[in-house]
């Protein structure tokens, strides 16, 4: 498809860079693999493969990884905010950024911390997940 026929499409996406922190792209099965071979390589060590925060290296830190799962990320979880924590770190932590790492692994990362957070979100619908809460409490 050529990109200039629809000019909008090129405003669309300078709007969304300089509202994001860059351009967000639509999580797919493929980046959530590949979120997840980088993880398990450069985060797990001190995240856990599960994102509990027990992996080899964490379970010494101070302050421990937090349990992905369990608790709140104070940086935010929108996989904007997880983007930047992950590019930036997060001060006073042994939590350093990865900026060095190419911008659609850390994208991959983002989504794939987040489904480590609530298995199954990110591709069955992502920040609608607070939308689906009601209905999931009705079935049971
Ligand atoms: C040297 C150990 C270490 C490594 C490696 C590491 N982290 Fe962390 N991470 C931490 C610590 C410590 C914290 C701070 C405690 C906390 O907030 O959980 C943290 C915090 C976080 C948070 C939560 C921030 C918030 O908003 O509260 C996310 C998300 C995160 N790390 C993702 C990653 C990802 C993805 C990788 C791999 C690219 C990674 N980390 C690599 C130690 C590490």
């Amino acid at each position: 498809m050529n990109r200039m026929s629809k000019p909008w499409v090129v405003v669309l996406g300078v709007l969304t860079a300089s509202m994001a922190f860059a351009d967000e792209p639509k999580p797919t099965a493929e980046m959530l693999e590949k979120g997840k071979s980088t993880y398990k390589t450069v985060c797990a060590n001190c995240h856990g493969e599960k994102g509990d925060g027990a992996g080899p290296v964490g379970a010494a830190l101070n302050p421990k990884p937090r349990n992905f799962a369990t608790e709140k990320f104070r940086q935010g979880e929108k996989p904007a905010e997880v983007f930047k924590t992950i590019s930036e770190g997060v001060t006073g932590t042994p939590m350093v950024g990865y900026a060095y790492l190419p911008e659609g692994d850390r994208w991959a990362l983002s989504y794939y911390v987040l489904d480590l957070k609530k298995p199954g979100s990110v591709l069955g619908g992502g920040e609608d997940t607070a939308k689906k809460k009601p209905a999931e409490k009705k079935k049971k």
